[in-house]
């Protein structure tokens, strides 16, 4: 089946089919930033306004990166799921699914929230944030219980979105790390915890003090190391790449795992395979299918250096600021 690709044409259809068409000329759609992995529209009448989403078959990335977009579905039952059992406004509530065209509908936050990154990259690291961020991860973490085994498990999505173009692809050209690689790939399955798969502050909509989680179209069964590993991660990046900010940087690092540990019972083994993950990660968004854009030539061999050290020799507790610091 081709469907329609989501633009102005797909939207008015869809809203007409809802019966939320009043007038076409007082409806705007214009395209929100980001977007690799999908087509994301902002839909606005003077009444209300609305996110589109419509999983795109192929990456915009250089690598060639394909992904079933059965993903939309994904998406829009975890979406229901964390609406129904986290605090509300936990993550931005779902509308409607409209399989036919694999478009996810999204109340859109009011003008003014922005992704946490923003904030982050402009040098506003701010640790309550990152304690919020680790308590929201913790509480999705709490969630696998209400689960049957089979439920929200997509391990052949997980494979396609994470495993083959963070892992294998990594595996392929730093050989070094193949094995470490391996294990955790391995690892990941073992477990059945709820994992979000894309905890990152791209994905951690903010405005003042309060902060929201989008984007869910990973989530699956598997080691929640991955999400505790996938925002430090993302905040040790940004500590390598702006020296400035470097100690709040790893301040709001220590804070994620703070805020994870105020909802979740703490747990040695679950840390200490984050900081494999951290190591797999780390090399992953350099070498693998989806490297950051903000790395220069000299930041990307630091961070490589640095997760292969954290692959061959691990890290001590609290240690992520010392070998950071010692990169
Ligand atoms: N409900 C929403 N309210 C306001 N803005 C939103 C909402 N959903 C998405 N956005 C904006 O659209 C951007 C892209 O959305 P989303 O992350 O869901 O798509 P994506 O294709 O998976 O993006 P990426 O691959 O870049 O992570 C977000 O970074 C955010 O700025
Ligand atoms: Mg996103």
């Amino acid at each position: 089946m081709t469907r329609p690709r989501l633009d102005r044409e797909t939207v008015l259809t869809i809203l007409a089919e809802n019966d939320a068409l009043d007038d076409p000329s007082e409806v705007t759609v214009k395209p929100l930033g980001g977007g690799v992995s999908s087509i994301v529209l902002l839909v606005e009448s003077p009444h209300w306004r609305y996110v589109f989403k419509q999983p795109r078959e192929r990456f915009q990335v250089t690598d060639d990166w394909q992904v079933p977009t059965e993903r939309a579905r994904v998406e829009h039952d975890a979406a229901r799921f964390l609406d129904a059992h986290l605090p509300p406004y936990s993550v931005a509530p779902t509308l409607l699914y409209d399989a036919e065209r694999e478009v996810v509908v999204f109340e859109a936050m009011p003008e003014g929230w922005v992704p946490w990154k923003e904030r982050l990259l402009s040098g506003l690291v701010e640790p309550h944030l990152a304690h919020q961020a680790g308590r929201l991860m913790g509480r999705i973490h709490g969630l696998a219980e209400r689960l049957g085994d089979d439920e929200m498990r997509h391990d052949d999505l997980f494979h396609a979105q994470r495993i083959d173009p963070y892992l294998r692809t990594t595996a392929r050209r730093v050989p070094q790390a193949a094995r470490h690689l391996d294990e955790l790939e391995k690892g990941f399955f073992a477990h059945a915890g709820l994992v979000h798969g894309d905890l990152n502050p791209k994905n951690l909509l903010t405005e003042g003090t309060r902060l929201i989680l989008i984007d869910h179209e990973v989530m699956t069964r598997g080691d929640p190391a991955f999400d505790l590993a996938t925002l430090t991660n993302h905040l040790v990046l940004k500590a390598i790449h702006l020296p400035t900010h470097r100690e709040a940087l790893l301040d709001a690092a220590e804070e994620v795992r703070r805020g994870h540990a105020s909802v979740h019972p703490v747990d040695p083994a679950l840390l200490e395979r984050a900081d494999r993950w951290l190591g797999a990660l780390l090399l992953a968004r350099v070498h693998g299918k989806s490297p950051v854009e903000y790395l220069s030539p000299q930041e990307k061999t630091i961070v490589t250096r640095l997760g292969l050290r954290i692959l061959d020799e691990g890290l001590g507790p609290g240690s992520v600021r010392r070998v950071v610091l010692e990169a």
